[in-house]
């Protein structure tokens, strides 16, 4: 991989291991790792410094790391394909993320949207980290030169910024960044809530708001069983006025790769127990295998960490070509060991 991560172009994403995983994590970002992987050099990372921003249990934030990068693999990410490793694991992240911040103005930062939504969240630690959190997502992308990032459209924001302050570098030092491209897909960018359907679905929020990856069939059945709807009875795709349904006909289309048009004619005349179940079995179906996997691949934990140190050795390379690149640039000592 490191010498072919020449050739073709190279995308970057990432999960923090914060929580359980959900449908919009997969929706919104995982299924397109996979479905982009032939195509690009992909990195994947598991964001944990990012996931320390907010208040962690040491050990289960360890052991999610882990889930994190069995959860990749079984949504298809191919290891010989593709890097797959802790951003803990190549300290280039924090580094870069030292020398971005100081290209980075404060009234930028206090402009996100995803700040203002973790403090108003996290009231009694609303800590610097959580401030500077897209400068380290930033550092992420960069250090990779990466051209491409899939992600959901909460993150939209956070790569506008990587760009700005990738622009405002390379304005200053001449070409040191390749300057990114967020990657939204057009269906199931934003999954919401089963709850409240007018909120994006967040591992963050109560059990019953969203479906995790993990979650046994029965489960996913009685989730989307109790969704929020409304008090009409016609589906019919209205985001405003009928978040629950929309988001429903979303997770539907997103899965089974029908259009929401042709959809709502196959549901016509039928009541919102038929939608509901037609959810729940595309997500059921989705779903079942991907978890059967992730059990194949949790009971070689040996095997999943060779993975994870092996990729962070090559991701290491990779960042350390870019840092003294930076380092160069902006003028810091060089060393005279070689
Ligand atoms: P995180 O861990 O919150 O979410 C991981 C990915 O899942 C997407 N996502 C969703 N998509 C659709 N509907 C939803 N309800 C939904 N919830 C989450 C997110 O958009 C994301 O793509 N800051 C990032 C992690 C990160 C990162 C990076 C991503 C750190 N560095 C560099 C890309 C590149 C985050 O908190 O994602």
């Amino acid at each position: 991989m490191e010498g072919e991560i020449q050739k073709k172009k190279i995308l970057f994403s990432g999960v923090q291991p914060s929580g359980t995983l959900t449908l919009g994590n997969y929706i919104g970002a995982l299924r397109n790792f996979n479905l982009l992987q032939d195509e690009y050099n992909c990195i994947y990372c598991i964001v944990d410094l990012h996931a320390i921003t907010v208040r962690q249990d040491p050990a289960t934030l360890r052991r999610r790391c882990l889930e994190v990068a069995g959860i990749y693999m079984a949504c298809g990410i191919d290891p010989e394909k593709s890097l797959i490793y802790c951003q803990s694991h190549v300290s280039g992240h924090a580094e870069l993320n030292w020398v971005l911040s100081c290209f980075t103005y404060m009234g930028e930062l206090q402009r996100m949207t995803q700040f203002k939504d973790k403090c108003a969240k996290n009231e009694n630690n609303i800590n610097a980290g959580l401030f500077t959190y897209p400068v380290l997502m930033a550092a992420d992308i960069l250090l990779y030169q990466a051209d491409m990032v899939p992600v959901g459209s909460d993150q939209k924001q956070h790569i506008e910024i990587t760009r700005d302050i990738a622009q405002r570098i390379n304005g200053i030092y001449g070409d040191v960044f390749v300057v990114p491209d967020a990657y939204i897909p057009k269906v199931g960018a934003r999954i919401m809530s089963l709850t409240e359907p007018e909120k994006k679905m967040s591992k963050s929020d109560s059990e019953d708001s969203y479906i995790a990856i993990l979650d046994e069939p029965n489960i996913i059945r009685k989730k989307i069983r109790r969704a929020v709807t409304d008090s009409d009875t016609e589906i019919r795709f209205d985001r405003e006025n009928k978040p629950g349904v929309s988001n429903l006909l979303d997770i539907i289309s997103a899965l089974s790769g029908e259009s929401v048009e042709s959809i709502v004619i196959s549901l016509q005349g039928k009541g919102y127990g038929a939608l509901k179940d037609a959810a729940a079995d595309c997500v059921v179906d989705t779903l079942s295998p991907i978890q059967a996997e992730y059990k194949r691949i949790m009971a070689d934990k040996a095997y999943l960490q060779g993975i994870l140190d092996k990729s962070a050795d090559t991701a290491n390379k990779l960042a350390k070509r870019t840092l003294s690149k930076v380092y160069r640039k902006v003028g810091l000592a060089q060393s005279g060991r070689k």
